[in-house]
């Protein structure tokens, strides 16, 4: 492939790039720039965060899954790039050197990218900010407290990079009809939409996966279209992007798409990723399918919609032909009732081990209907149909909620493995039916929410 993209402020054209080279490897081999570190190669660390800048901004994301021709047409920032031509240092790089945020220092690249693109966004959520930044040796408050103390300081100007755009190429669709026609003509592509599990297929499993075709030019599958009678997300719409909708439609939702894996993996990672990769502990689909949702399919020029709960066929099994591909979900526009609750090892950056999604509709104190669905609960998302028939047509009252709770064992048969054991899952399952309803009647439920 062909690809040329801005670094640190000049133009790099690169020709016969291997579509599965990651930004980090290239950066430190055969650029030697080696301010962005390896921690983990998997995109939990941040020690390799790059600021990518498109026709949408900039965003921190991780570099070693981050293939080369992601970068087509787009400016990338290492830390090397952060402090002026002049060697002027950047305000975030000065707070950290003032308030002493760094010891060791193999962290500090990453966090000095992510706060410097924070600190250009205007964002403020410092804690959030740098959710997928690991230290092990300085601790959170001075740097934190770093980002607070420049969160004021102008912008650099050098900092304000101007995608140069890129010539379209068969491999590098523009739009979802040219996508559509080279995926019919290559079925035995892997589609890349944000890398963030096609990324560890490469980085830890050594996969070979040409031919590879890329999805993030067509602009037309980024976008969120909300009527007065429906939601349509484009299959290429980011975490970020789906958090900022969600806030304001299904808060709780929003809610759990903010505590999706960290910043830069959000500014990665598709809704047509985390349902179209079949995974039983991705948490847009019990969300998604709780709300009611249609997947939208293509084939060429065919068209269909399905059910998203019927998708999921199976463990590793989806619902999709070869030259098919995800092209957006959607769901009727209905009043807030969806409580999602996402529940990890960790608060943050943390995949889940147990999500349980629930939007139960009462009138006059009788359930009159319920669409629940878990993640981490069987081999795919999967909705509680025993416990919702348990729940239809009944008092919403804590009689029906315990009734309900017995039928968790009916609809689920939850597997042990290193996130929970089978008898956990089944029991935090049944907490979470008891939590929604406790919420329901205004309950503090969240542990965000206690206060002494
Ligand atoms: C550090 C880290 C933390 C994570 N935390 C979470 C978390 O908290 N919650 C969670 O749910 N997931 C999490 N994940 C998993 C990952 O982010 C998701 O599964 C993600 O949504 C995948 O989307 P993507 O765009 O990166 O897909 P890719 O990695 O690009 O693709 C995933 C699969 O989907 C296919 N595909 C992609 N788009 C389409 C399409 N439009 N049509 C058909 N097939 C398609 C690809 O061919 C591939 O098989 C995490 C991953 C990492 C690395
Ligand atoms: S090396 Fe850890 S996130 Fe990239
Ligand atoms: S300064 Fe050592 S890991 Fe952060």
């Amino acid at each position: 492939m062909d690809i040329t993209f801005l670094l640190n402020g000049e133009t790099v054209a690169l020709s016969g790039v291997s579509p599965t080279t990651t930004l980090l490897d290239w950066l430190r081999e055969e650029r030697h720039l080696t301010g962005t570190k390896e921690g983990c190669n998997e995109g939990d660390c941040g020690a390799c965060t790059v600021m990518v800048t498109d026709a949408e901004g900039a965003r921190a994301l991780n570099a070693c899954i981050l293939f080369l021709p992601q970068l087509h047409g787009k400016a990338v920032r290492t830390v090397e790039g952060i402090a002026g031509p002049d060697g002027a240092l950047h305000p975030v790089q000065q707070a950290m050197i003032d308030l002493h945020g760094s010891q060791c220092g193999f962290c500090t690249p990453g966090f000095v990218v992510s706060m410097a693109t924070a600190h250009l966004n205007g964002a403020r959520d410092h804690d959030d900010q740098l959710a997928g930044n690991l230290c092990r040796c300085t601790g959170y408050a001075p740097i934190v407290r770093a980002a607070e103390a420049a969160a004021d300081a102008p912008v650099p100007d050098w900092m304000r990079d101007a995608a140069p755009g890129g010539a379209a190429q068969p491999f590098l669709p523009a739009s979802s009809d040219a996508l559509a026609a080279i995926y019919a003509a290559h079925p035995e592509a892997t589609l890349v939409a944000g890398a963030t599990d096609v990324g560890l297929w490469v980085t830890k499993q050594l996969r070979d996966l040409e031919p590879v075709i890329f999805l993030g030019r067509c602009a037309d599958l980024k976008r969120i279209e909300i009527s007065e009678e429906r939601v349509r997300i484009g299959a290429m719409v980011d975490m970020n992007a789906l958090w900022q909708a969600m806030r304001k439609l299904h808060p709780s939702y929003g809610e759990m798409i903010r505590r999706y894996a960290s910043v830069q993996v959000r500014g990665a990672a598709t809704v047509g990723g985390n349902i179209a990769n079949g995974s039983p502990i991705g948490d847009n689909p019990p969300a998604l399918i709780a709300l009611g949702a249609s997947l939208h399919l293509r084939k060429g020029d065919a068209r269909r919609e399905i059910a998203l709960e019927e998708f999921f066929l199976e463990y590793g099994k989806q619902d999709r032909s070869p030259g098919e591909f995800v092209e957006a979900v959607s769901f009727a526009r209905q009043p807030d009732r969806l409580r999602c609750y996402k529940l990890s090892k960790r608060f943050d950056q943390d995949i889940s081990a147990v999500c349980g999604c629930f939007n139960i509709a009462v009138e006059d104190g009788t359930v009159t209907e319920a669409r629940i669905a878990f993640g981490g609960m069987a081999g795919i998302p999967k909705r509680a149909a025993h416990v919702e028939a348990a729940l239809v047509g009944r008092p919403w009252d804590a009689a029906t909620v315990a009734a309900a709770q017995a039928e968790f064992d009916a609809d689920f048969t939850p597997m042990s493995d290193m996130r929970a054991s089978a008898r956990y899952r089944q029991e935090t399952a049944r907490a979470m039916l008891m939590r929604c309803f406790e919420e329901d009647r205004g309950a503090p439920v969240s542990v965000l929410e206690v206060s002494a």
